[in-house]
């Protein structure tokens, strides 16, 4: 097994819609294994195949009970509210206490090719949530509130100084 470097913000590929998987021939196999390798690895609670920039619509989660994947995972149902501190691998290092659907139902295929449907709500569902969304190009600041997402960004917008710009503005601020 070997592991994946995790794209960050700003890499166009988070942005892009992933493709269903139409055959689970060994390649798709190997990917799986190696998406659980580099989630554990970060450590995330889970991981979507356009993070390890592969267009494909599959994503690994373990929410301590072990490793699972769901391919072609779509949300068909949702109902509830629930507030959780979210963060992303792909946004390293913040957290945003964000609102979502609490209960969820997910539909997709096994590794197998097996139907699924899994009900989940608080953790899980919003894990299902996040990943499904990273399957969609869609990344977590866009389900933050206006408020949040313009402080979101302005972090952002100082990660992708390059250093000696980072080191200039913070002279600036008398931040050493
Ligand atoms: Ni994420």
């Amino acid at each position: 097994m070997a592991t994946y470097s995790i794209r960050t913000y700003g890499d166009p590929v988070l942005r892009q819609v992933a493709a269903d998987v139409e055959n689970i021939d060994g390649s798709v196999q190997r990917l799986i294994d190696d998406m659980v390798e580099t989630m554990h690895e970060a450590p995330g609670v889970g991981l979507a195949a356009t993070q390890v920039g592969v267009q494909k619509r599959i994503f690994v989660y373990d929410v301590g009970e072990g490793p699972s994947v769901v391919l072609n995972g779509r949300i068909t149902e949702s109902s509830g509210e629930w507030v959780y501190e979210e963060g992303c691998l792909s946004v390293p290092g913040l957290y945003w206490p964000i609102k979502r659907p609490n209960q969820v139902l997910l539909e997709g295929i096994d590794r197998d090719g097996n139907e699924l449907k899994i009900e989940a709500s608080e953790l899980l569902g919003r894990v299902f949530q996040h990943e499904t969304d990273h399957l969609d190009g869609i990344l977590l600041i866009e389900r933050l509130d206006p408020d949040q997402y313009k402080e979101a960004m302005k972090i952002l917008r100082s990660r992708s100084l390059n250093p000696d710009q980072e080191k200039a503005k913070r002279k600036l601020l008398g931040r050493g």
